[in-house]
């Protein structure tokens, strides 16, 4: 975030501007906010865009793209957007002008001078000769959002969690269906490199792992205070009423409430729950959960969750264990999944998780590194001191791993982005269209109910389809 503001010196709100106005709210609460708001860029910075005068100049078969919700995942998704040839975002609209200068300015500085807007209906009646749109506005205004685009001859890229209501997002895949047009759910590990290359090449065609069974994954972040605001952005309270917000706080921390969001189990596990089915090559039977609001106050959704699914795969039986924890950040965000013959480690963030480790009485890796299907690490992954420690001798797993070979010189956004383009230019393959999507939301939303309830959740298999 550092790094993104000191660069636009030139855009609307300055730096300075912004540390004025958040005295009010204290500034150590909003820029933690701001910086918290985000999943990926605490970890990943990104680079900058190509300078201005690097960039293409505008052509007549540019992609003219609407940017519909222009916070903190709008704009790394514009930023993206940027380093894309024949891509120009054209129109911007967000109900806040803090957001909406951000995003104009930005975009300006590159090259690429938008139209503003505060309302999506104005945008939509107003703007002519739109390709398609990009909806990251909160989940709980995507269906309302995409639904229109998609009726106004628009494809639609929109951010993941689909919806924080299943029945909204089933009237997204209808409509997507109804209109012929192409909706692409923001889960990006589906169009990753790294993850294609892991579980489609390694687990599931070359079955390294042999028979997978378990599957563990966790996304754990430091406690964070709500977000705040500069005071001099505050929108009038008529405003916030007319878009269904009952304040700033709202607003500003709409994933805390359940009106807006599903909490940080939607807004995390979705990313990584879509893994699961992605592996098993199923959807779960089962999902028993765990959680609650357990350490902060003032904050609906739950502030830690543990769910287990519970998968019938054709190879048997299999288990994932997820986990959701908001006051710590120990381990951070990865995935793994644990077969007879060895794991795969994955995450966005390669550091944490880009190898599979091998069991020891599992058949030799060789020829996949021969092939470049794996890279080979000959030094341990750690070095112990066994002087004063007792040794568990139930080791199984060689030491060391094998570093997958793919790298992804991207931010982990834009090739989902460039796969959706790809889409409306060539007509090839959505990496998540809307089916796909709803399927993973329908794992995703189970949990919060099994949490409320205590109990165990059955899905039909009648259930997985919108
Ligand atoms: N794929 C990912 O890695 C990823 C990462 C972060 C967020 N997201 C998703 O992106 C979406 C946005 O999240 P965020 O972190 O940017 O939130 P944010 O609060 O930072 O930004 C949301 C923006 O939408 C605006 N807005 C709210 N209601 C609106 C309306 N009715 N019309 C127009 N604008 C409206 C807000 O003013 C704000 O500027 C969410 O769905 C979130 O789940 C995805």
């Amino acid at each position: 975030m550092r790094e993104k503001i000191t660069r636009n010196k030139n855009r609307a709100l300055s730096r300075r501007d912004f540390i004025k106005s958040t005295t009010a709210v204290g500034l150590g609460a909003a820029l933690a906010g701001r910086g918290l708001a985000q999943e990926q860029q605490q970890e990943q910075p990104l680079s900058a865009p190509p300078p201005k005068d690097r960039l293409p100049a505008p052509q007549p078969d540019d992609l003219r793209i609407a940017l519909i919700g222009c916070g903190e995942q709008g704009r790394v998704l514009m930023e993206s957007c940027l380093r894309i040839p024949g891509i120009r975002i054209v129109a911007v609209c967000d109900i806040w002008e803090y957001s909406r200068q951000y995003a104009s300015g930005y975009l300006n500085k590159y090259g690429q001078p938008t139209t503003v807007y505060e309302d999506y209906r104005e945008l939509l009646a107003k703007e002519k000769g739109l390709d398609a749109a990009i909806v990251a506005t909160p989940d709980w205004v995507h269906a309302e959002h995409t639904n229109a685009g998609l009726q106004a001859g628009l494809h639609v890229y929109c951010e993941k969690e689909m919806s924080n209501s299943l029945e909204k997002a089933r009237s997204m895949v209808l409509a997507a269906r109804r209109t012929g047009k192409l909706l692409q759910i923001g889960h990006q590990r589906r169009s990753n490199p790294r993850y294609i290359h892991g579980i489609d090449r390694l687990v599931r065609d070359k079955k390294i792992l042999g028979r997978v069974s378990l599957a563990y994954a966790q996304w754990n972040r430091s406690k964070s205070d709500m977000v705040g605001w500069p005071k001099k952005y505050t929108i009038s309270q008529e405003t916030l009423d007319r878009y269904g917000y009952g304040s700033m706080l709202e607003l500003r921390n709409w994933r805390w409430f359940r009106k807006f969001g599903g909490g940080p189990m939607v807004d995390l596990g979705s990313h990584q729950i879509d893994l699961f089915s992605w592996v098993f090559g199923v959807n779960p039977n089962t999902v028993v959960a765990s959680g609650g609001v357990d350490y902060y106050t003032g904050r609906e959704w739950y502030d830690n969750v543990m769910a287990i699914y519970e998968f019938e795969t054709p190879e048997g039986k299999a288990r994932a264990l997820y986990q959701v924890q908001t006051t710590t950040k120990h381990g951070g965000f990865y995935e793994t999944f644990m077969g007879d013959n060895g794991s795969l480690v994955i995450s966005e963030v390669p550091q944490r998780g880009n190898w599979a480790m091998r069991e020891a009485h599992a058949p030799e890796w060789d020829s996949l590194v021969k092939d470049g299907l794996l890279l080979t690490e000959t030094q341990p992954i750690q070095k112990v001191d066994t002087r004063n420690i007792v040794l568990d001798v139930r080791v199984t797993a060689e030491a060391g791993r094998w570093p997958l070979p793919v790298e992804l010189a991207k931010p982990p956004h834009q090739p989902h982005l460039e796969n959706f383009f790809n889409a409306v230019r060539q007509g090839t393959p959505l990496s998540c269209p809307a089916e796909l999507a709803f399927e993973s939301a329908v794992a995703v939303l189970r949990v919060n109910d099994v949490v409320r309830t205590r109990g165990l959740s059955v899905f039909r298999p009648e259930q997985f389809k919108a």
